[in-house]
C-alpha cells in the first residue's frame, strides 16, 4: 500500500499533493491555443435561458461556486440543488434548461435520479465527472472529464478542485457563446488559470505550519467556518471537510449571516476560520470578523499577504496564501481548509482515508 500512497501516509494527502499536476493535466486537456476547447458534440449556451445544477456533497459545493461564476462572467441564471431534494420537488424543466450533474465517481443513486427526471422532460443534460465509466457518464448528452484521476480517500480534495476548474472554464465558455466576453478578457483568465498549479504549490508548501494550527484546532469541540461571495460555498466545503474526517461539529456560514444566528455559539473555545482573500467584499468579511474578535473568538484568517497586512491585528493565527485573481480564489483557498481537516483528522489520530459511517459513492437512496 505505502507504494500506491507513494511515500504519503494516506491516499488523502497524496491526493491533496496531486492537485497541481492533475490540475494541469485537466488544463492541458481543455485548452488549446489561445480558446477552450470543450468535448464534442459541443454546446451553445445562447441555447438556454437557465442552467441547473444538481450534486451531492463535496460535488454540490462545487455547483454552489459555480453558480457565482456563471452569473457574474455570464450573466446566466443558475439554480443549484442537491441531487435527494431536486429529484423529488416536481422542479419545472424544459428543453431550453441546461441540467448539469456534477459527480466524482458518476454513479451517487439521488444524482442519478435527479438526472433521469431531466431526461424526461427533455432537458439538455451535461455532466462534469471523474469516473468516465459510469452511469451518469453514460446517459448524458455530453460529458465533462474533470481528469483527477483515481480518488480513493472518501473525503473528496483533487476532485473538487478539478470540477472546479472544469466548471469555470463552461461559466467562461458560456460567457463567450453570450458575447459577454472579449477575446482579451478569455486569455487573461486562461493565463490566470495557467498560474493556478504553481500557486497551489505554494499553498502546499504551507502544510507545516498548517499542521501546527490543526493541532490547536482538533481540540475544539466546534469549529466555525466563514466566507462572502464564492467563498461562501468554499466555507462550507471547509466545513464538511472537517467534519468528515475529524468528527470536529463544524459549520460553514456566509459572513453576513453571522449575526443572524451563528455568532451565538462564539466564546473564546471556538475556533473562526475566515476566508478572505482581497477581494471587492474583503472589508465587510473583516468587518464580521472583528464581530467575532470583539466576543472572544479565536480567528484564523487565511489570505493573502496584502489581506494580512490590513487585517491580521487581534486574530488568533494567520495563514497566508499567494496573491491570486479573486475569481479563483476558491479554486486556491481549497488547499487549506483540506489540509486543515486532514491535520486535525491526523492529530485526533481518526481514520482519515475511511472514516465511520461515510462511503466513497453512496449508490443507493
Ligand atoms: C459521498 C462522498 C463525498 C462525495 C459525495 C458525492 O458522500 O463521501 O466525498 O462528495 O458522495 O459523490 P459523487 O461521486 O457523486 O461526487
Amino acid at each position: 500500500a505505502q507504494v500506491e500512497k507513494g511515500g504519503h501516509r494516506h491516499f488523502m494527502a497524496k491526493e491533496i499533493a496531486e492537485q497541481p499536476t492533475v490540475l494541469g493535466d485537466a488544463l492541458a486537456h481543455y485548452l488549446r491555443g489561445d480558446g477552450i476547447e470543450l468535448p464534442q458534440p459541443g454546446l451553445d449556451f445562447a441555447d438556454f435561458d437557465r442552467v441547473v445544477m444538481v450534486a451531492c456533497g463535496t460535488a454540490n459545493y462545487a455547483c454552489v461556486v459555480a453558480k457565482y461564476w456563471f452569473e457574474q462572467i455570464a450573466g446566466v441564471s443558475v439554480e443549484v440543488d442537491i441531487a435527494s431534494e431536486f429529484r423529488y420537488r416536481e422542479p419545472p424543466i424544459g428543453p431550453r434548461t441546461l441540467a448539469l450533474f456534477v459527480s466524482q465517481s458518476g454513479e451517487t443513486a439521488d444524482t442519478l435520479a435527479a438526472l433521469r427526471y431531466c431526461e424526461g422532460k427533455a432537458a439538455k443534460i451535461v455532466s462534469v465527472v471523474n469516473v468516465t465509466e459510469s452511469s451518469i457518464a453514460r446517459e448524458s448528452d455530453l460529458v465533462l472529464p474533470i481528469r483527477a484521476g483515481a480518488e480513493i480517500g472518501v473525503a473528496s480534495t483533487k476532485a473538487f478542485t478539478c470540477q472546479l476548474t472544469v466548471l469555470f472554464l463552461l461559466a467562461l465558455q458560456a460567457a463567450v457563446d453570450r458575447k459577454r466576453l472579449e477575446p482579451d478578457e478569455l486569455e487573461a483568465n486562461l493565463n490566470n488559470l495557467r498560474h493556478l498549479p504553481g500557486l497551489m504549490n505554494f499553498a502546499i508548501a504551507q502544510s507545516g505550519e498548517i499542521a501546527a494550527v490543526a493541532k490547536s484546532v482538533s481540540e475544539a469541540r466546534d469549529v466555525l467556518f466563514l466566507g462572502r461571495g464564492a467563498m461562501f460555498p468554499l466555507a462550507l466545503e471547509g466545513a464538511l471537510k472537517l467534519k468528515e474526517i475529524s468528527y470536529i461539529h463544524a459549520e460553514g456560514y456566509a459572513s453576513g449571516e453571522l449575526k443572524h444566528g451563528p455568532i451565538a455559539l462564539v466564546d473564546k473555545t471556538v475556533p473562526v476560520i475566515v476566508l478572505a482573500p482581497t477581494d471587492n467584499l474583503f472589508d465587510k468579511t473583516v468587518s464580521n470578523m472583528q464581530e467575532v474578535m470583539a466576543r472572544g473568538g479565536k480567528v484564523l484568517l487565511v489570505t493573502d499577504p496584502k489581506g494580512a497586512r490590513a487585517a491580521a491585528d487581534g486574530c488568533w493565527k494567520t495563514l497566508i496564501m499567494p496573491e491570486v485573481p479573486p475569481v479563483l480564489a476558491p479554486i486556491l483557498y481549497a488547499l487549506p481548509a483540506q489540509l486543515l481537516a486532514y491535520h486535525a483528522a491526523v492529530a485526533k489520530g481518526t481514520d482519515v482515508d475511511q472514516p465511520r459511517n461515510l462511503a466513497k459513492s453512496v449508490t443507493v437512496e
